[in-house]
């Protein structure tokens, strides 16, 4: 199975798991490649208007991961904006977000809900979800434990 991972990353910390995911995908024998969407004007509260730098292309892959950070409690912009102007071809996504508080009602739910939203009027189905609290001190675990859920399909 070749899985597509999805990343937007402002300071680095999506871009990290997504990497381990893609360590696991390769333990588990299958292939991954991460494909970072990057934006001019990247600045989560940045006054200049955010435009879209790499837009990947992952309409090659079936099962897809879709990583994004959680900004002002709400899956960050520059994924919003891809899904304005991209199509994915996916059938099945995994999903996750990064935050900074340890509790998902600052913006981690929501912002699970919104990808869900936005892949699920592409057709594609949302099977495994995660959320990576960045300032709590289990964050390895969580984040090895979602390496093991969202590698799977
Ligand atoms: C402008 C801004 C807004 C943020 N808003 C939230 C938030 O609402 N809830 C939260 O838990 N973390 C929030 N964070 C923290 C980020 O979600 C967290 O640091 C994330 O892991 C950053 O991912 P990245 O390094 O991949 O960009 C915010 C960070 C920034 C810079």
């Amino acid at each position: 199975m070749n899985i597509g991972i999805l990343v937007y990353s402002y300071t680095g910390n999506t871009l990290s798991v997504a990497e381990k995911i893609r360590v696991q995908i390769l333990t588990n024998g299958d292939q991954a490649q991460i494909h970072r969407i990057t934006c001019i004007n990247g600045e989560p509260n940045g006054q200049k208007p955010m435009v879209l730098k790499d837009i990947p292309d992952v309409s090659e892959y079936d099962k897809l991961i879709i990583g994004a950070p959680i900004n002002g409690f709400s899956v960050c912009k520059a994924l919003k904006i891809y899904f304005e102007s991209s199509e994915i071809n996916a059938s099945q996504v995994n999903c996750f977000v990064t935050q900074h508080f340890k509790r998902a009602i600052f913006g981690g739910n929501r912002g699970i809900k919104q990808i869900s939203k936005l892949v699920s009027k592409q057709g594609a189905i949302v099977t495994n979800t995660a959320i990576i609290h960045w300032s709590s001190k289990d964050r390895d675990t969580q984040i090895d434990n979602s390496a093991q859920l969202l590698s799977r399909f």
